[in-house]
């Protein structure tokens, strides 16, 4: 399986949509009281992104299937990745007025409502996992650590934090790689290591899953870099020139678009020779992470 095939696009079109319901069916309904709030929420959540990390998470799942649901765990993904979003576009974080394609949350509701629609969402992850799973107490304990540490102040918000203090800091490599690592790769590693505590794999391959997330992460960033520099709004759903506007610590301005691509490549390269260690049934996941390398938006 390729990712230009048709076997790739319909089994992606099948997770998508998978997300998408199971999105609808594990948050709040929009007129939840206080409906405003929820509102937002769901205007964050339904914007249409491309729901990568909980369709890695369900393809990790497949890998090596168990009985286990992964769809409460890739809702749960998608909704810490949706809150970090909504607070990164903030005034006083990237000051962003256009997110997947549509108003950003602050834009459309106010500074005060986006702030706590992102809360909701990142509270409501963990609450997701924990009620979804709390018939099997040692799986809501690991996926619990496994987000919470990817989320939290040394990978996700530590990564954030150096992105904001790097656009008037020392923009060395050693600082780049820190902030992609944290503030994207850590994420999408989690999307990949839930997927496999999930599943039924052998002894050893959280560890393994959690590796190939890391190259895939820090490609995925690349990527995102370079798409600032090169792509428009109206295919990304989001300002582009943002990252040089807001003197952002990126790839290519500190190596060059041709370095980053090489770099994303060779990133890739080795994610996906790490998933062919793994092992499993991996012909939809090493196509997934060749579809991010080559990916438009
Ligand atoms: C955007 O993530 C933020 C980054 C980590 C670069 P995505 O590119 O996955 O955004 P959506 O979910 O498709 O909107
Ligand atoms: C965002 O990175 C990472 C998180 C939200 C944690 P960016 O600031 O590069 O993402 P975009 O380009 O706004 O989507
Ligand atoms: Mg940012
Ligand atoms: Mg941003
Ligand atoms: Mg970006």
């Amino acid at each position: 399986m390729t990712y230009a095939s048709p076997e790739f696009t319909a089994q992606m079109k099948d997770y998508v949509a998978a997300t998408e319901a199971a999105l609808a069916q594990y948050t709040p309904m929009p007129v939840t009281r206080p409906a405003i709030l929820h509102e937002a929420m769901r205007h964050s959540l339904a914007a249409g992104g491309k729901r990568l990390r909980p369709v890695l998470c369900l393809a990790a799942h497949a890998l090596f299937p168990s009985a286990a649901n992964p769809l409460p765990a890739a809702v749960a993904l998608e909704c810490l990745h949706t809150y970090s979003l909504i607070h990164d576009d903030l005034p006083c974080m990237d000051n962003s007025d256009l997110r997947r394609g549509q108003p950003t949350c602050h834009k459309k509701f106010g500074e005060t409502t986006a702030l706590l629609a992102g809360d909701a969402l990142l509270t409501h992850a963990f609450f997701l996992l924990a009620d979804a799973y709390h018939h099997t107490p040692p799986l809501v304990a690991d996926l619990v650590r496994i987000l919470g540490d990817a989320a939290g102040s040394q990978k996700l918000i530590g990564g954030q934090m150096e992105d904001i203090i790097g656009e008037h800091g020392e923009a060395t490599p050693e600082r780049l790689d820190y902030i992609h690592h944290n503030k994207t790769a850590a994420l999408l590693s989690a999307s990949i290591t839930m997927g496999v505590r999930l599943s039924s794999a052998p002894q050893g391959a959280v560890e393994k899953a959690h590796k190939i997330g890391l190259k895939l992460g820090l490609a995925f960033q690349v990527i995102d870099d370079i798409l600032d520099v090169t792509s428009n709004a109206a295919t990304m759903g989001k300002p582009v020139n943002a990252d040089a506007g807001n003197k952002k610590l990126t790839y290519p301005h500190l190596h060059g678009l041709k370095a980053s691509r090489e770099k994303a490549h060779s990133l890739t390269d080795e994610a996906v020779s790490l998933c062919h260690e793994l092992g499993g049934d991996n012909a939809f996941l090493v196509a997934l992470i060749r579809s991010m390398e080559h990916r438009i938006n």
